[in-house]
């Protein structure tokens, strides 16, 4: 192979592997609720209105498409992470398998996944938080904070039409009553960085109680909205088609988005080694956790649009309007200032929402403090995960070995962590949570895909190494999986698709430019020297 192929040694990954032997006590029922807790998020409190806004009521479908294609690659990743358990493992066996460059485009995909993951559960939080703090009195004095503090709406409604998008109706009351910056999320950023940085990690009874309260929090929503489900509000069923590559819209766009409610299921690849019997409970947890998950969205889904409606609105000239867009967040101001009722694609925390228009006010609120006592832990779990990554891939070499300093007090790796955090306020501070979302999905996407090709090609080139879990029907999950990964991929807008692409170029650049030549492996090292 050419010396751009460079490739990992097996041998020095399992060795890496091997140091890292620990004891067994996870069965599959722990395996499914720590599936349950990583899962639930941002994606099933926020995305169900914006995944609405692009499939209507076919949001049902979605919501079985990827949790479908979810589940495969994760019998494919799990296999993987079963050698090595570690966050970085997509990584790592892509050097192993296909070599430096496209490993290095998987790692720094894995940026995409988890650091933007993080932005847009950053924001879910902020949705939830801030009409929670507006409702609050303090003696005679009533909290608020301003509009203009707690969204980005008009500074992307003004750049938009800065930079020649025909000023709509929509656009213009954006600018006109939109935010600048969204502080409650850059704040919840912070926050998670340094409890980050001094070491915190989460207990399993913390994570338990987590998972309780929302599974509770989803467990009340589906008791008092499916009785209430009327049949008429699921037709027309498919308003926006089966799926648009360029808008975004339809079921398969809608899946691509909804596609981030399932993201997370790693953690119970990489509990493979903490795992009894791994080749029964790692896939029992999976598929269990999977099902349950997929089981919780329907009903949940059902539940919110049976109520009050799903379908999307369209602008005033008729056309598809992407969720999120300031556009969007014009034309729901132009609905509410014309008195009409808030459709559910309109709202920033549709569970919340739903709960209020069916006269459950108050409960609605007790959901809302629900996302917002649970969310920080998925916050917590995607910005760890980006420092792991970028850990492996400093110890490579292929990033500047600083990052991967580790601090004198709290022994924590201080200076990725604090990189990771600026990089999530920041995007946070102006993005919306379901573009952020999009971008976060397709860096899994990719990344998984990558994992599939993987496995297979692994089984073939070295098939003695011991794996702790193997991939049922390797021969048909595999490619499936990379199928799967493949339409989703299509089913984004295109704005997501070239930012991906532009994200990939940047990486390129920086891969020829600094971390080829720095290279471990490329300067026949191993890795770096032990500290
Ligand atoms: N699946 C996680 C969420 O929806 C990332 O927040």
């Amino acid at each position: 192979m050419g010396n751009s192929w460079r490739i990992k040694s097996l041998d020095s990954i399992l060795r890496t592997a091997e140091k890292k032997s620990l004891h067994r006590t996870l069965g599959a029922f722990q395996l499914t609720l720590l599936g349950i807790g990583a899962v639930i998020g941002t994606g099933i409190f926020v995305l169900t209105a914006e995944a609405a806004q692009k499939a209507g009521p076919g949001l049902m479908l979605s919501l079985i498409l990827a949790g479908t294609v979810c589940g495969l690659a994760a019998l494919c990743y799990s296999e993987l992470a079963s050698m090595v358990p570690v966050a970085g493992s997509a990584y790592t066996y892509t050097y192993a398998v296909m070599g430096e460059v496209l490993a290095w485009m998987v790692g720094w995909a894995l940026v995409l996944e988890y650091a933007l993951g993080a932005s847009a559960v950053c924001v879910g939080w902020a949705n939830h938080v801030v009409p929670l703090i507006n409702a609050m009195h303090i003696g005679s004095y009533h909290l608020h904070i301003p509009d203009i503090l707690s969204n980005a709406d008009g500074l992307r409604a003004k750049f938009a039409m800065a930079t020649g998008t025909p000023a709509t109706p929509e656009l213009m009351r954006a600018a006109q009553i939109g935010g600048y910056i969204n502080l409650p999320a850059v704040f919840i950023g912070i926050i998670v960085t340094l409890l980050l940085i001094k070491g915190t990690t989460e207990s399993a009874t913390v994570n338990a109680m987590l998972v309780l309260v929302k599974l509770a929090a989803l467990g009340v929503f589906i008791i008092l909205t499916v009785p209430l489900i009327q049949s008429s509000n699921f037709t027309p069923f498919m308003p926006n088609g089966i799926g648009d590559p360029v808008t975004g819209q339809g079921v398969i766009g809608a899946a691509a988005s909804i596609f981030f409610a399932y993201v997370g299921f790693d953690a119970v690849s990489t509990a493979a080694e903490e795992t009894v019997n791994p080749q029964r409970n790692v896939p029992i947890g999976l598929i269990a956790s999977l099902l349950i998950c997929t089981l919780i969205y329907m009903l949940v889904a059902a539940g919110a649009i049976g109520t009050i409606g799903g379908q999307p609105v369209m602008s005033s000239t008729g056309q598809f309007i992407p969720p999120g867009s300031a556009e969007m967040a014009g034309r729901c101001a132009l609905i509410t200032a014309a008195h009409q009722p808030k459709p559910l694609v309109c709202s920033d925390e549709a569970l919340v929402y739903v709960l209020q228009s069916i006269h459950w006010p108050i409960v609605g609120r007790w959901v809302g403090l629900a996302a917002v006592i649970a969310l920080p832990s998925v916050i917590l779990m995607m910005i760890y995960g980006q420092t792991r990554v970028a850990f492996v891939m400093a110890r490579d070499g292929l990033l500047p070995s600083a990052l991967a300093k580790v601090h004198p007090k709290f022994r924590t790796p201080h200076v990725v962590t604090a990189i990771t955090g600026v990089f999530v306020c920041v995007t946070a501070s102006v993005l919306t949570v379901g573009f952020l979302a999009d971008l976060s999905n397709a860096g899994t996407l990719f990344a998984f895909a990558m994992v599939a090709i993987a496995v297979p090609v692994l089984r073939r080139r070295a098939p003695d190494i011991k794996r702790s879990f193997k991939t049922p029907l390797i021969w048909l999950v595999a490619p499936l999986a990379v199928l799967g990964c493949a339409v989703l991929l299509y089913g984004l807008n295109a704005d997501a698709k070239w930012v991906l692409v532009i994200w990939g170029a940047i990486g390129l650049v920086i891969y020829f430019a600094y971390s080829r030549r720095r290279s471990y492996v490329g300067r026949g090292l191993e890795e770096a020297p032990a500290d």
